[in-house]
């Protein structure tokens, strides 16, 4: 059953056009395909025709017009095979019958609030028709729709709209042509009584593009702004990438069913509605950074993934890790490109560093899949990422940019490999990338440790590198990869030393590509500080010698803005390692009060940069210092340390942070802009701390301030800070906005969500009664994931329970959504990645929901899967 890289082996058979006919009914839609194909001269001559399905019903079959006799076919839920295929071009006619009202899966054709609705990717097309249901089969696609006017006045698809007309029984219809070819992932189809925003682009080559964003009716004023997202992204990729956009029309629906984030399919992307729908009274300033983000990667993708796609679902980075590049290269060109970083590498280290540290650690490029579905990971997207970051790190930006254009221009129109891609960069940059391969082969985050020392006689100053990947799933031994070390040396007056080696000047690139690297530096006339990795320039996890004196002269000084804040984060995490050791052992907690001095100064009343600033003022995550620690982790000791940190900073920071919240007050109108947007997240982070460990005038100010608030992000982090402690604040306020928004879904996963991951011991029952309220609903993935995915992921004490209760919960609603929506019960199952690196208890605790899950009859491939990789001995 396992599916390899190495079994590649190109289609027998190719599709040229496909021809689809949607008759839709909600519990049997009738769809005819009409498929001309032909034997892949690259395929093997005499093969049979075997098709893939899921679940499917076959009314009829035919080749040439001539129905095909059972004895002609072989047919199954998942398979149509025809034994005896014409050896030259035919036309094959398929009619399927599907329940799209039945389809809780949410994968191929379904309906959800009496609109239908598509998700294809990854092998969602076979549950629609029996097809060739794989990337690397490019076909023409032609979309005739039939529906009911009064339910389904909307019928969209693909590509153009080429025809529509009145039908008797008061049913209408839609032809759309799309002329690129693509693969079956790429489809889409929607139907439904939507309302809609319409506005226009014209590309810098002139072509005027129609821009359409569908939305429940009512919502069109909450299109708005990924509407305005739609444009900017346009532009960005014209000016950026010379990217322009190829059809007359491009629409985003927003659903409220949907299993993922959103959907690139060619000129109509799907998305999940809390990534569409924003307005000042109901949307938090993250709310419009994401939809931003998120509206910015889907249209990325239709040069990247669309245009250009993947042979073979192993190369899924091919197109997620370079998509989601380049939709940070346009957030940090349109927002603060420091900030951006700082919150990507947080993320990155939260998510990916903890998938790479665990059982479900894989390539960036996996080798083996059972469930594909179940790579759609940190890996493959955000290390995927940061793989072509590097890259350009490394090659510099003219050689990437010109790898770029070559890339799109050789080509555009196919389905490629990452070698492909590759081979693109090596040729621009004239280097041998045969080594840097192994970023996309080896799972596993490098450590590097790295020494430094003064020699004041010779004026150098020595760096000293190793690295060393440890052991992941299948991979016991593994290689040295070739990382990009950008430095800079730091002289005693906050300047950078000019780097000099071998008496020619030298960096600030080092390439690391062996076990050891040591660089020599000349002509140093004092000591200087390292700051390594600038800009965190390798997804690598870095321990030095540097003393908190070093790290404190860099937080202050350092021209590079990532590793001012990165130097802190790494005194405070330092500080709550040893701290945590402290709690366990029932030592008291050392005192470290020049953290409290350079917190102190993201509050001076001095500072312009607040996004910035609420970065430097937010301590290592717990799950940041559980990853630090690495094994026998104890959450609990973890979370007292902190909060142990937060109550001293409250303590000596009292004043400075009472004057930052009153200064950063709102003013004026909301406008989520990102300075504005800066201002709250430091006066949040301020209240944050004066709130620490339920203090009664913190806990006053979050009160006042989640009752005056004059916009959602006030309003839902004051709420988040008063979910911290047991006060007649919090129940009012949590009263209260269930009050106002209660029938606001988004705005309901936000309560959800913040219930969901408070650290107070009665958590747990909460979120098992908050499943039977009556806005919880099992079957819409954003109430799941916003309860139940919160708790599992962002409540490291209580998911983590000594008494196991958190997983044995968790585990039990995966097993409720194994049958009814296999893949977001497999997603549920991430919050273990980390179990194997619990302290025995739990980790015996955590084991045991596992295996109960294990044992549970008729799992999903998706959840067994992820069951069967994270009981895994190794
Ligand atoms: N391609 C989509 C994106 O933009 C995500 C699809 C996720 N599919 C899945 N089967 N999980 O990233
Ligand atoms: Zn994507």
């Amino acid at each position: 059953r396992p599916v390899r890289l190495a079994d590649y082996r190109p289609s027998d058979f190719l599709i040229d056009e496909v021809h689809l006919d949607f008759d839709l009914e909600p519990s049997a839609t009738r769809v005819t395909a009409t498929l001309k194909m032909r034997p892949n001269p690259a395929g093997d001559a005499g093969a049979a025709l075997s098709l893939d399905g899921d679940e499917l019903k076959l009314i009829s079959a035919a080749i040439d017009g001539a129905p095909l006799a059972a004895d002609e076919l072989d047919v199954s839920p998942s398979n149509l095979r025809i034994a005896n295929p014409p050896r030259g071009p035919f036309e094959l006619t398929i009619v399927t019958e599907i329940d799209p009202a039945a389809n809780t899966r949410l994968m191929g054709l379904y309906r959800s609030n009496a609109s239908y609705t598509t998700q294809c990717e990854a092998e969602g097309f076979r549950r629609i028709t029996y097809f060739l249901d794989r990337p690397d089969v490019l076909a023409v696609y032609t979309t005739r729709v039939a529906g009911p006017k009064d339910e389904t006045p909307v019928l969209l698809s693909n590509g153009n709209l080429v025809e529509q007309g009145e039908l008797d029984g008061g049913r209408h219809f839609a032809v759309w042509h799309d002329p690129h070819p693509k693969p079956s992932y790429l489809f889409a189809l929607v139907a439904g009584d939507l309302g809609v925003v319409e506005d226009s682009f014209t590309t810098v080559g002139g072509r005027g593009v129609a821009l359409k964003v569908f939305v429940e009716h009512g919502k069109e004023d909450r299109a708005l702004h990924a509407m305005e997202s739609i444009k900017a992204s346009m532009k960005w990729d014209e000016e950026v990438f010379g990217r322009e956009y190829d059809l007359d029309v491009f629409m985003v629906v927003a659903v409220s069913h949907f299993n993922m984030g959103a959907m690139e399919n060619k000129g109509l992307n799907v998305f999940n509605d809390k990534y569409v729908l924003a307005s000042p009274e109901t949307a938090t300033d993250g709310d419009y950074a994401n939809i931003e983000a998120i509206i910015a990667h889907e249209y990325f993708h239709n040069w990247t993934g669309n245009r250009i796609t993947c042979r073979d679902w192993f190369q899924l980075c091919l197109k997620e890790g370079l998509t989601v590049f380049r939709d940070q290269e346009f957030t940090s060109d349109r927002r603060s490109r420091p900030v951006k970083r700082i919150s990507d590498v947080r993320n990155l280290r939260a998510l990916q560093f903890a998938e790479d540290a665990g059982p479900l650690a894989h390539p960036v490029r996996p080798q083996i899949y059972h469930e594909i579905n179940n790579f759609y990971t940190p890996t493959v997207y955000e290390k995927g990422a940061e793989v072509i970051r590097m890259l350009k790190v490394w090659i510099g930006d003219d050689a990437f940019r010109a790898g770029m254009d070559l890339y799109f221009d050789r080509h555009d129109g196919e389905a490629c490999t990452i070698e492909q891609f590759v081979a693109c960069f090596a040729e621009t940059s004239g280097r041998d990338l045969t080594q840097w391969m192994r970023w996309y082969g080896q799972a596993g985050t490098p450590e590097v440790i790295a020494r430094t020392a003064y020699d004041a006689s010779a004026r150098t100053f020595t760096v000293e590198a190793t690295q060393k990947t440890r052991p992941t799933p299948g991979q016991p031994t593994k290689q040295p990869v070739v990382i990009p070390l950008v430095l800079g040396l730091v002289g005693p007056d906050g300047a950078d030393v000019d780097l000099k080696v071998g008496g020619e000047k030298a960096g600030p690139v080092f390439t690391f590509d062996r076990e050891t690297l040591r660089v020599v530096f000349e002509d140093v006339a004092e000591r200087p500080v390292a700051s390594l990795f600038r800009n965190f320039s390798a997804p690598v996890k870095l321990s030095s010698d540097l003393t908190n004196d070093d790290l404190l002269f860099l937080a202050a000084r350092d021209s590079d803005p990532f590793n001012r804040w990165q130097a802190l984060q790494t005194v405070a995490l330092r500080h709550l390692v040893q701290s945590t050791d402290a709690v366990r052992e029932g030592r008291s907690i050392a005192e470290e009060p020049r953290i409290a001095e350079a917190v102190g100064r993201a509050f001076a009343p001095d500072e312009t940069d607040c996004a910035y600033a609420a970065q430097v003022a937010s301590l290592p995550s717990e799950g940041d210092v559980a990853r630090e620690i690495g094994e026998n982790v104890d959450p609990e000791a973890i979370h007292r340390a902190r909060s142990e940190l937060k109550g001293r900073l409250r303590d000596s920071l009292g004043d400075a942070l009472e004057a930052a919240f009153e200064r950063l007050a709102e003013t004026g109108p909301y406008s989520p802009d990102p300075a504005s947007a800066g201002r709250r997240a430091l006066k949040v982070a301020a209240l944050d701390l004066l709130a620490a460990g339920g203090a009664r005038t913190g806990v006053e100010r979050a009160h006042g301030l989640y009752i005056s608030a004059g916009n959602m992000t006030d309003r839902v982090m004051s709420l988040q800070v008063l979910s911290l402690s047991a006060t007649p604040e919090r129940e009012e306020a949590l009263a209260d906005f269930a009050q106002r928004y209660g029938d606001d879904p988004l705005l309901m996963d936000k309560w959800f969500l913040i219930q969901a991951s408070s650290p107070l011991p009665d958590t747990l029952d909460r979120v098992e009664a908050l499943m039977a309220a009556p806005t919880f609903d099992m079957k819409n993935p954003n109430r799941v994931r916003s309860l139940i995915g919160a708790f599992g992921a962002a409540n490291p004490t209580q998911f983590n329970r000594p008494d196991g209760r958190g997983y044995a919960f968790v585990a039990g609603v995966a097993a409720e959504l194994n049958t009814s929506n296999p893949q977001v019960a497999a997603r549920l199952l991430g919050s273990f990645r980390t179990w194997r690196a619990l302290e025995p208890t739990r980790r015996a605790k955590a084991e045991h929901a596992l295996r109960a899950l294990a044992s549970t009859a008729d799992l999903s491939p998706d959840v067994a899967d992820i069951v069967r990789r994270a009981l895994a001995e190794s």
